[in-house]
């Protein structure tokens, strides 16, 4: 019989010796388990490494490539034809004919990259034209004379000096007068003169630019000189035309003179733009209109004869005018039992910008009552609504 005990073999010295053996291999792996993936992560932090490397080598090639290509130049196109096109260099203003690229557009006025072979590499995008960024090109507002109130023999300089002369210079011609060539409007705030211009914009054909003296100086610092400059050159490009300088005041008060390089900037706008007033002698048909509402501000050397000859003031309305501004601006609405009169006496003082806020705020009164009629009462509450805001204004500005 054998001892089961026997046979199950005791484990020996041996045994136990490669059990070991085992086991160590095994943590050896492990360790190498470890390691590799170190390793691995090590070769990709290098990879990502390199990556980059490569992607600086091939920026520095693309820059070494452009640096050996030839230079482009830069031309207008001047005409288009089927296959060819007209060039003109900027720079040295030669004219030459290239071929037309099959696959893009190209319109007359474009601008386009050439190479020294004249031919064209590429089109460039339109150029923001500077001088658009400052100056509204006006194209007949919605305002007309008959929209203004109370300014009537305004309006009638305002036409004589800017408008005739446009339409009629053979009338000036004949009578052997030159026509006046600038025209200041001022007088307080809201009284109509950025209206008037407006009025003005929309009666004649000629092309009205709008050049606002605060955003030359606050917005475009550093590039008010130039802008000025390139807003007269606009103006003769496109004559007959209407420059109306809004705000003259803050370009050309002589308060600014205080050294700053604020005030200097802004000097040198004033500079130019003097300039320009005076080489506009011969300027024919640009005519130069202003405005400001406080020409106590203002810079003698603006004033000077030959800069603006006529200088119109725009008062506050009076009674009649403030009846005329009323009747104006309740012109669409549905009126009961308003007394102009009584609302053209009880404001006296206001200008016509107070006179059209309360119009509207009547209307808006009687708005919230859904009322379908505007009454006095809505106008006199407007009017108190209208005193008590500027008091309290007023009170603010003196705390
Ligand atoms: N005489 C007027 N007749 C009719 N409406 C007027 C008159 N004056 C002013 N208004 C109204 O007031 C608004 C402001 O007027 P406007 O912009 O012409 O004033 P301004 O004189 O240019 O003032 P500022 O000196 O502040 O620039 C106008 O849009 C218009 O609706
Ligand atoms: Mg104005």
């Amino acid at each position: 019989m054998i001892n089961m005990s026997d046979a199950i073999a005791k484990p020996t010295s041996l045994d136990s010796e490669k059990t070991v053996d085992v086991r160590s291999l095994l943590e050896e792996i492990e360790a190498l388990k470890v390691q590799n993936e170190e390793l691995r992560s090590k070769l990709m932090d290098v990879t990502l490494e390199n990556n980059s490397y490569l992607q600086t080598i091939q920026k520095f090639q693309e820059q070494l490539e452009h640096l050996r290509q030839p230079p482009l130049f830069i031309a207008s196109v001047i005409e288009v034809n089927d296959d060819f096109v007209v060039l003109r260099q900027h720079g040295n203003n030669q004219e030459v004919l290239a071929y037309k690229p099959g696959d893009v557009e190209i319109e007359a006025g474009s601008r386009v990259a050439v190479n020294s072979n004249l031919s064209i590499v590429r089109v460039l995008s339109k150029p923001v034209d500077p001088r658009a960024r400052v100056m509204e090109l006006i194209e007949a507002p919605d305002i007309d004379y008959d929209m203004i109130g109370g300014l009537d023999d305004q309006i009638r300089e305002v036409v004589e000096t800017v408008e005739l002369p446009l339409k009629e210079p053979e009338l000036f011609e004949s009578i052997g007068i030159s026509p006046p060539s600038g025209v200041l409007l001022h007088g307080p705030p809201g009284t109509g003169k950025t209206l008037i211009a407006k009025a003005v914009a929309h009666r004649t054909k000629a092309t009205f630019l709008r050049l606002s003296g605060t955003e030359l100086v606050q917005k475009y610092i550093g590039e008010g000189a130039r802008l000025v400059r390139e807003v007269f050159q606009l103006a003769r490009d496109n004559a007959p035309c209407i420059v109306f300088i809004d705000e003259i005041d803050a370009v050309a008060s002589m308060r600014s003179y205080d050294g700053s390089t604020g005030s200097a900037e802004v000097n040198r706008t004033m500079v130019q733009l003097l300039a320009e007033l005076d080489g506009f002698e011969s300027r024919g048909n640009v005519k130069i209109m202003a405005a400001t509402n406080r020409i106590d501000l203002l810079d003698q050397a603006i004033l000077r004869p030959g800069r603006f000859d006529r200088v119109i003031e725009i008062p506050l309305p009076d009674e009649k005018g403030r009846e005329e501004i009323f009747k104006i601006h309740t012109r669409k609405m549905k009126l009961e039992g308003v007394n102009f009169k009584k609302l053209a006496k009880m404001t006296e003082g206001l200008s016509g910008a107070d006179i059209k806020a309360i119009s509207m705020e009547a209307g808006m009164f009687a708005l919230r009552n859904r009322e379908t009629r505007v009454t006095m009462e809505y106008f006199e509450k407007a009017y108190e609504k209208l005193i008590e805001s500027e008091a309290e204004e007023q009170h603010r500005m003196f705390v």
